[in-house]
């Protein structure tokens, strides 16, 4: 009887499962060796018996552990607080690097606050920070942001001075892991905020999370796409939103397009009637 062994993985196959587990970032430069550093190790100390474990330890200040954020009611309400508190989009960013109720930051770069001119007219909110946004400080940049561009310089406008990004949740997920309600709403009233202090005259909200969260929705991006509707900010101002599709999702199903097209082409006739 033959003995066969199964094939070693595909190399491509293991970095792809990697990247779906999160493992998509290599944290050092050099590959380190684990199992030599293990076997330089001396051997092991022999066992100490209890009560001289006891003293050694109550001896011993505490290991510091990193303050791990709990995502919990309280958190969700000092962040309503302070970003109530905010007066400024400088100050408001101010306080999100200094905020530390949400863990999504333990692991997160850094915050992607905001990109363009938070005096343009159009402000467009997407759902979180991708690996590129993370490495960058700055929303849509990678892929999906590319064609983000290309969608708005079809209707004459350019990011730097026609359109201020920012996204619902403004620090990556670990692994681009959908973020939990919580943390949704530990993040909510920054979002909120930011709109209220950028004051555009139309907002885009861009896939399904950012709809349901702005605008209070439960349907699907499919069904709320195409129709206008309102996002009222805290002290009751108005803003017509238009609900598209995320240019992920059109990255990916790019028959899908021509709606998005479509909302785009609403969008620049609405920018238009405003301003005009
Ligand atoms: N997807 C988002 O929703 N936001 C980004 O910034 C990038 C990708």
């Amino acid at each position: 009887m033959t003995h066969q062994t199964d094939p070693l993985p595909d190399l491509a196959d293991l970095l792809r499962f990697y990247a779906e587990a999160g493992v998509d970032d290599a944290i050092g430069e050099e590959p380190v060796d684990r199992f030599a550093e293990t076997a330089a190790q001396p051997a092991p100390a022999p066992a100490r018996r209890p009560e001289t474990v006891a003293r050694q330890e109550a001896a011993a200040p505490p290991p510091t552990l990193p303050a791990l954020a709990v995502p919990d009611e309280a958190q969700a309400a000092k962040a309503r607080e302070m970003a109530r508190e905010a007066r400024t989009l400088d100050e408001l960013r101010e306080m999100l690097e200094r905020f530390d109720g949400c863990n999504l930051k333990l692991t997160a770069k850094q915050t992607a606050f905001s990109d363009g001119n938070p005096q343009a007219p159009l402000m467009l909110v997407g759902e979180a920070p991708g690996r590129d946004e993370d490495t960058a400080g700055k929303p849509f940049v990678g892929r999906s942001g590319q064609l983000l561009d290309r969608m708005l310089s079809a209707i004459g406008i350019a990011r730097a001075d026609g359109a201020y990004i920012a996204n619902v949740i403004p620090w990556r997920p670990p692994g681009n892991r959908t973020p939990t309600p919580l943390e949704t709403e530990i993040c909510r009233p920054f979002i909120e905020r930011q709109i209220e202090l950028a004051n555009p005259k139309v907002l885009v909200t861009l896939g399904g999370p950012s709809a349901k969260v702005l605008l209070h929705a439960t349907d699907g991006v499919l069904k709320l796409r195409g129709k206008w509707r309102t996002h009222v900010t805290a002290s009751g101002v108005e803003i017509p939103t238009m609900p598209t599709l995320h240019p992920a999702y059109l990255l990916r199903n790019p028959a899908h397009k021509k709606l998005a097209w479509r909302d785009f082409l609403e969008v620049a006739a609405k920018l238009d009637a405003v301003s005009g």
